[in-house]
């Protein structure tokens, strides 16, 4: 298992519909992973900088990915880890990386701008996150699905995210034809579920069952104040001082085991025979499955 996670597991976040969660799911996903004792990075690759302030590091007192795009700065020395959870560094972004297609010279590839920074993050750290803007044509989107080898599409149980599948689905597609044949779905989660979404939920599982079979997560996040409550305060929930009594905290960690079991066995994975986590089924467990969500949705 060392052996393979010296390799630097990279996973983009993404959908090109904005407010979906995407930050949030890049977040908890890159501090839950390093709770569990892997070194992580977390690449905030947007412009509005949702995952710097997330994280609660001011946006313009960083240099940040517009540096390590544009000039020959090593990664060591852009990523912050002040402050933030143990093994958790972060690339900050700042609004003028809404720039950044202006300020490449116009013979650079811009599908490949961050392979370089990419490679040497893979040797520094077990999973690199990106977190991605809401454009599927933003440079940084685009190159961020060029490098990465895994994409994890976050989206809110919405009617609109019918539509946000397919477009997924499409965009996923054109850069595995045309750019890196690499790229695999890694799973679709939903977040941001509640009681009376659960129709809805059921309808879109069967619709990612379709267009993407056995890449549906078994854990979805539910509708918790304590999101946007932490997030304002430059936190995850994770440091909610009763972080261990909150459902989303425990839903945040079985997403990270699963994506930890998927990223680890991904031959296995992509070819349909990988069961779940290990430890998933025992009683204690099975009993705090997704049910921890049906739970929730009866109580709301
Ligand atoms: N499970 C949840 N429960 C309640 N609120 C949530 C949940 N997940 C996310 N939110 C809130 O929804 C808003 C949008 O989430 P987020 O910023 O993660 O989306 P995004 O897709 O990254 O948005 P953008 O496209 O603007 O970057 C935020 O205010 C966030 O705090
Ligand atoms: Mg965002």
């Amino acid at each position: 298992m060392e052996t393979r996670l010296k390799k630097g597991i990279c996973i983009a976040v993404g959908n090109q519909k904005g407010g979906v969660g995407k930050t949030t799911t890049a977040v908890h996903l890159a501090a839950a992973l390093s709770m569990r004792g892997h070194t992580c990075l977390l690449m905030d690759l947007d412009p509005s900088a949702g995952a710097t302030k997330h994280l609660g590091v001011h946006q313009n007192s960083y240099a940040g990915a517009l540096e390590l795009l544009t000039t020959e700065e090593p990664l060591e020395v852009l990523v912050v880890n002040e402050g933030l959870p143990e093994r958790l560094h972060l690339l900050p972004a700042r609004p003028q990386l809404a720039e950044l297609d202006s300020m490449l010279s116009k013979f650079v590839d811009r599908t490949r701008v961050l392979d370089r920074a990419l490679a040497a993050a893979r040797h520094l750290y077990d999973f690199i996150i990106i977190d991605t803007p809401p454009s599927a044509g933003a440079v940084t989107t685009v190159a961020a699905y060029s490098a990465a080898e895994w994409f994890l599409l976050a989206a809110f149980p919405h009617p609109l995210a019918l539509a946000g599948l397919s477009e997924a689905c499409r965009d996923i597609a054109d850069v595995r034809a045309r750019r890196n044949p690499e790229l695999e779905v890694l799973g679709v989660v939903f977040t941001n579920v509640d009681g009376r979404t659960r129709k809805l939920r059921a309808q879109l599982d069967d619709l990612v069952q379709a267009l993407m079979p056995g890449r549906r997560f078994r854990t979805a996040v539910s509708q918790a104040v304590v999101i946007p409550t932490m997030s304002g305060l430059g936190k995850t929930v994770f440091e909610h001082e009763l972080s261990d009594r909150l459902l989303v905290a425990r839903q945040f960690k079985r997403l990270a085991d699963e994506v930890e079991h998927r990223t680890l066995h991904r031959d296995r994975f992509l070819g349909g025979t990988l069961g779940e986590p290990p430890g998933w089924n025992t009683p204690a467990l099975l009993a705090m499955a997704d049910d921890l969500l049906e739970a929730h949705g009866q109580h709301a």
